[in-house]
């Protein structure tokens, strides 16, 4: 499997702080359309969150950002849709995950609907793009071997 047929989910510190009790359904509300082939719970440094989301530096969001990603402990997901015939899961796990800004997400029936609390704390990442993927896969999974 190509490494372009994965992506790589994060479960956010608003999660592990405020609704932990709820991390073990969203584990298996996400393994009903998913496979985790990764998961590790870990804290960024603010280099780390820096050099995560680099490409929304100068963006009026990102320190805000930064400073909430790197606040608490996360968890980083490795997916693949169960789809076998789905050769990227980029667009089904953002569309899973749902809308950025709360009140879009509070209108249709997505995880960011139903655990996100504002558009900071949005409660999960996905990957935006196949390159996007496999460098974010790289930052946290480095070891991660698909059969490319
Ligand atoms: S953009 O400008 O279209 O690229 O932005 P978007 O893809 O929607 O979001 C990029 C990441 O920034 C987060 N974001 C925010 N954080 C804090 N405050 C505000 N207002 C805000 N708007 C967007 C958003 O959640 C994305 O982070 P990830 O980790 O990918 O969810």
């Amino acid at each position: 499997m190509s490494l372009t047929r994965y992506t790589l989910a994060i479960i956010k510190p608003d999660i592990l702080e405020k609704q932990s009790k709820s991390i073990e359904k969203i584990l298996s509300t996400i393994q009903e359309k998913f496979i985790i082939h990764e998961k590790k719970q870990l804290q960024l440094t603010i280099e780390q969150a820096e050099q995560f989301y680099s490409d929304h530096r100068g963006k009026f969001f990102y320190e805000r950002l930064v400073c909430f990603m790197s606040r608490g402990p996360i968890i980083p997901l490795v997916l693949s849709e169960k789809n076998v015939n789905s050769s990227s899961s980029i667009k089904p796990w953002r569309d899973f995950i749902g809308p950025t800004h709360r009140d879009k997400a509070r209108e249709i029936n997505c995880l960011r609907g139903q655990f996100g609390t504002s558009d900071t704390k949005n409660a999960f990442h996905g990957s935006g793009s196949e390159k996007e993927a496999v460098d974010e896969i790289k930052f946290f999974f480095p070891d991660f071997k698909s059969d490319l």
